[in-house]
C-alpha cells in the first residue's frame, strides 16, 4: 500500500520544503498540466528537472497533457520514476509505454472516469500501473467518485487473471473518508492532494492513510 502526495495542493514556491514534508510518503505525485488537456496550467519539464534534483523520495508524473507520445518520454530520461499519460491523448500508447520503459521508469496509463477499461485491457502487457481518476482530472479538492470502483475492480481482476505485478492507482478526492472502499476495490497506490497537504501534519496523514488503506486491502 503505497501513498503518492500531489504536490498539487502544496505549497508552491516552497515546493523543496513541501516534498522534505512528506519524505515518509512512497512517491511524490507531480501534476503536469498543458490547459489543453484539461483545463488548467501547472507546470512542465523544467520544474520536475529542479524537483527530481531535490525530491528525497522517487516522483510520480502524472500527466494531463496532449501529445503525449512526444513529451512524456522526456520526463523518463529526466530520471523521473515513474510516468503516467492519458490514453485519451495517447496515439500510439504500446510504443509510448516502451519508449517510457526504455528510458528506466515505470509506465503508466491513465483513464479519465468517462472513459472505460476494457478496450485497453491488452495494454496491460505494456504497463506497470493503471491510474484510474476519481474525478475529472484538471484540480485538486474535489469531490471523490464512488462509481469509479467497479472501475477499479475491473482493473485488479484483469490483473490477477493475468498474473502480472501492475500496481493499481487512484487519483482524486483520496481521503480517510474515502481510502477504505478503494483499497477494497482493489486499488494499491493513492495520490492525495488535499488530504494531506490540507493537514496541520503532512507527514502524519500520509500514515493515517497508509494504515486506513492496509486494514482494507484486498
Ligand atoms: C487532479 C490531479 C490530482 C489532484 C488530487 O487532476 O490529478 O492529482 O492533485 O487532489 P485531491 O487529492 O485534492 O483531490
Ligand atoms: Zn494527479
Amino acid at each position: 500500500m503505497q501513498i503518492s502526495p500531489s504536490i498539487l495542493s502544496a505549497d508552491f514556491a516552497n515546493l523543496q520544503h513541501e516534498l522534505e514534508a512528506v519524505r515518509n510518503a512512497d512517491w511524490a505525485h507531480v501534476d503536469v498540466m498543458d490547459a489543453h488537456f484539461v483545463p488548467n496550467l501547472t507546470l512542465g519539464l523544467p520544474v520536475v528537472e529542479a524537483l527530481l534534483k531535490v525530491s528525497p523520495i522517487p516522483v510520480d508524473c502524472h500527466l494531463m497533457i496532449e501529445d503525449p507520445d512526444r513529451w512524456a518520454p522526456g520526463y523518463a530520461e529526466a530520471g523521473a520514476q515513474s510516468v503516467t499519460f492519458h490514453i485519451e491523448a495517447a496515439r500510439d500508447p504500446v510504443r509510448l509505454a516502451r519508449a517510457i520503459r526504455g528510458e528506466g521508469a515505470r509506465a503508466s496509463m491513465a483513464l479519465k472516469p468517462k472513459t472505460p477499461f476494457a478496450p485497453y485491457e491488452e495494454l496491460l502487457d505494456e504497463v506497470d500501473m493503471v491510474l484510474v481518476m476519481t474525478v475529472e482530472p484538471g484540480f485538486g479538492g474535489q469531490s471523490f467518485m464512488a462509481d469509479m470502483m467497479p472501475k477499479v475492480t475491473q482493473v485488479k481482476e484483469a490483473v490477477r487473471r493475468r498474473g502480472g505485478q501492475i500496481w493499481i492507482q487512484v487519483d482524486g478526492g483520496v481521503s480517510a473518508d474515502t481510502i477504505e472502499q478503494c483499497a477494497q476495490a482493489g486499488a494499491d497506490v493513492f495520490v492525495a492532494g488535499s488530504a494531506v497537504y490540507g493537514a496541520d501534519d503532512a507527514a502524519a496523514a500520509v500514515e493515517e492513510l497508509r494504515a486506513l488503506a492496509s486494514a482494507h486491502a484486498c
